[in-house]
């Protein structure tokens, strides 16, 4: 579904003007209910399509419903009602996918178990703390399961409905935190046939969607984009791969779509998920220089004005909402409200790229879950290879060395930006600011301030 697509054009007209004109905040105000509202419906429908769809005799849902019908009149919402209307929706779905997936008797596993969310942003080294918990044999790993929410919801980041797309992650988290993997096929186009689906984002990794029994032995010749990297497997059949989750005895999930850490509250206080939230932040200067190498296309504005000295509001503002939404997150689970003690760890992908097993054990012992001899090795073999006779790194790296690459990588004139926009979200995490090209490029000039590597609360 194209971005935007689902929305007349007089509110896209609308939101363009209002970017020009951010200081109207109460249009904007406005703006964000209605683009809530249309959202909104559009789950709805798709929802209701996919009722329409299923064979079985289902539970009647009625796309009149007054439950689910926010305001037809466009009156503005407050957050609790658009809250409640969203849980119900949850439940429904939660209904439907327990019919769907008939009567399913867990057979749980022993022990505490623990539920970690690995909270980032793009280009902060997630993929790699991911894996930390993907080779531990015993977690049930998920890697980005929300990038099928926003493709079908088509939520703009940063947008006016940034709300809105908030709490439909947060819903769908914590299904998925549940094992309630069948809540992602009302997000997966095309829609699965009998659970079974080829279009498993990232499938490949995802140790626990790649091994037996999940992994079905591959029979017919179907088109998988992101399959199983050691082995040929048939389509993921989510039946089973929610049966293996539930036989784990602990599941993470790392996600880059989550902005506001208090959005989760109603997951961290749910007794049945016993959640660890690490919250994992990177200087923001070294994600713009990271971002603009791994998405040349989208950060083309950016490259530009490297050239040409133009600067674009836009996407300063945008970096602005990225740093402070991040530092926001940070300063709250820093103020250890009640709620959130003993469940947030904020670590410094910097920290980790020097250490990694030892930040690895920190994490693992916040996370109240042993860190088996597997992650120890997967760490050994990915962190520590050295440079080869022909000077060229292999894929393995040195993480010490690399984590400060960047620095020779983006001019100073961007640094200078980044740090004008993000100075506020760097002092708290401890990113000293370049004075000027030199000291950005000069090795034995630290930009990082030694303090804790990590703060648990
Ligand atoms: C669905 O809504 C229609 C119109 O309001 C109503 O007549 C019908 O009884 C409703 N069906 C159910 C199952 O609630
Ligand atoms: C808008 O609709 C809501 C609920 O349907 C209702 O309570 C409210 O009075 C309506 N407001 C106006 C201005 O019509
Ligand atoms: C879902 O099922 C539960 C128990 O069967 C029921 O209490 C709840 O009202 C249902 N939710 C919806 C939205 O139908
Ligand atoms: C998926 O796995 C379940 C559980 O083993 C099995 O009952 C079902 O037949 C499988 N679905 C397909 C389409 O093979
Ligand atoms: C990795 O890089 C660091 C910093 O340059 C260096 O001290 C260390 O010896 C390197 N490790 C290996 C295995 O090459
Ligand atoms: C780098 O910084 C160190 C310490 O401030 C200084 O002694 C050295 O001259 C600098 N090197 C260059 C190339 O500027």
């Amino acid at each position: 579904m194209d971005k935007g697509h689902a929305l007349p054009q007089d509110i896209r007209d609308l939101r363009h003007c209002l970017r020009m004109k951010s200081k109207y905040a109460i249009l904007l105000v406005f703006v964000v209910a209605l683009v809530i509202i249309e959202k909104e419906n559009n789950i709805i429908s798709r929802v209701s399509d996919k009722l329409k769809q299923a064979p079985q005799p289902l539970m009647e849902v009625n796309s009149t419903d007054p439950g689910l019908v926010l305001s037809e009149n466009g009156s503005l919402l407050s957050l609790s009602e658009l809250d409640s209307a969203f849980s119900q929706l949850k439940s429904r779905l939660q209904n439907v996918t327990l019919q769907l997936g008939g009567t399913r008797e867990p057979t749980v596993a022993q022990g505490p178990r623990r539920h970690v969310l690995l909270m980032a942003t793009t280009r902060t080294g997630s993929s790699f703390v991911g894996e930390f918990f993907n080779q531990q044999g015993n977690i049930f790993y998920l890697f980005e399961p929300l990038w099928h929410i926003e493709r079908t919801v088509s939520f703009e980041p940063g947008g006016a409905n940034a709300v809105g797309s908030a709490l439909v992650y947060r819903d769908v988290l914590k299904q998925l935190l549940l094992c309630d993997l069948y809540i992602l096929e009302n997000f997966i186009t095309p829609f699965p046939e009998e659970h079974l689906t080829p279009y498993m984002f990232r499938r490949g990794s995802s140790r626990s969607l790649c091994e037996d029994p999940v992994c079905t032995p591959f029979v017919k010749k179907v088109f998988e984009k992101y399959h199983c990297k050691n082995r040929r497997c048939g389509p993921l059949n989510i039946t089973l791969a929610a049966e293996a989750c539930l036989h784990k005895n602990h599941m993470a999930l790392k996600t880059v779509r989550i902005r506001q850490l208090e959005f989760l509250r109603p997951l961290v206080e749910d007794p049945r998920l016993d959640m660890r939230i690490i919250q994992l932040v990177r200087d923001p200067r070294a994600v713009l220089a990271s971002r603009i190498v791994a998405f040349s296309g989208k950060y083309e504005t950016w490259k530009k004005w490297q050239k040409e000295q133009l600067l674009n509001e836009d996407e300063v503002q945008r970096l602005r909402g990225n740093c402070e939404s991040i530092r926001l997150s940070a300063e709250l689970g820093l103020r250890q409200p009640a709620w959130l003690r003993g469940r947030y760890m904020l670590i410094r992908y910097e920290d980790i790229a020097r250490s990694p097993l030892q930040n690895a054990k920190e994490m693992y012992r916040f996370a109240g879950i042993s860190l088996t001899p597997q992650v120890e090795e997967w760490i050994q073999k990915n962190t520590q290879a050295p440079q080869d006779s022909n000077g060229i790194y292999s894929t393995q790296k040195n993480s010490s060395e690399q984590f400060e690459k960047w620095r020779f990588s983006i001019p100073f004139k961007l640094a200078r930006v980044v740090q004008s926009v993000c100075g506020p979200a760097m002092s708290l995490f401890g990113y000293k600011l370049a004075s000027d090209q030199e000291t950005l490029t000069n090795r034995s000039i630290s930009l990082l301030e030694e303090r804790r590597a990590f703060w648990i609360t």
